[in-house]
């Protein structure tokens, strides 16, 4: 839950992007809409999906619960796309959430993760490139378990 809501609120791809193969029209009941085109590129914005409102109410807040048992059903489909969506989907999902969780399962049973001086407190995004980071770059101390 934790590992799902941090993919949620920064998704380490902040977009995923289609070349479109066939005339489309993304229309309403009038036939009125955008009319896609063989060539047209698209992009899918994954971040901008996680942060509205609409679908993750609340959206600034970190709250693993929205991934529990109970709720992670009213996740409205295709709306939480940290590794894409469709037959080119991120191929290493399943791989990376088990090693996130053996990674940190190892680190907790020997460190206690504290704030560094140079952690970013509030963390505020950097807005450089075209990853989500925050500002400064990444810092915590790691204290030994006794
Ligand atoms: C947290 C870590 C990762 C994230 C968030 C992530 C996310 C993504 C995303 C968003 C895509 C594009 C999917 C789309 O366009 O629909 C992708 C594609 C891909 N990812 Fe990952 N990925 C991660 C780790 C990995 C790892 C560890 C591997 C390999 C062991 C991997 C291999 C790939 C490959 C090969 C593709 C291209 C798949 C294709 O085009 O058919 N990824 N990933």
């Amino acid at each position: 839950m934790v590992i799902s809501e941090t993919l949620r609120k920064w998704p380490p791809a902040i977009a995923a992007d289609r070349v479109c193969n066939k005339s489309y029209l993304i229309g309403d009941k009038e036939g009125e809409g955008v009319k896609l085109y063989p060539g047209d590129v698209i992009s899918i914005p994954i971040v901008g999906l996680h942060q509205d409102p609409d679908y993750f109410p609340n959206p600034d807040k970190f709250d693993p619960e929205r991934f529990s048992p109970e709720n992670k059903d009213q996740i409205q489909p295709f709306t939480y796309l940290p590794f894409g969506v469709g037959p080119r989907n991120c191929i290493g999902s399943r791989f990376v959430l088990m090693e996130t969780k053996a990674i940190i399962f190892h680190l907790l049973s020997k460190f206690t993760f504290e704030a560094s001086p140079r952690s970013c407190i509030p963390i505020s995004s950097d807005e450089t490139g075209f990853t989500l980071k925050p500002e400064g770059g990444f810092w915590t101390n790691f204290k030994p378990r006794k």
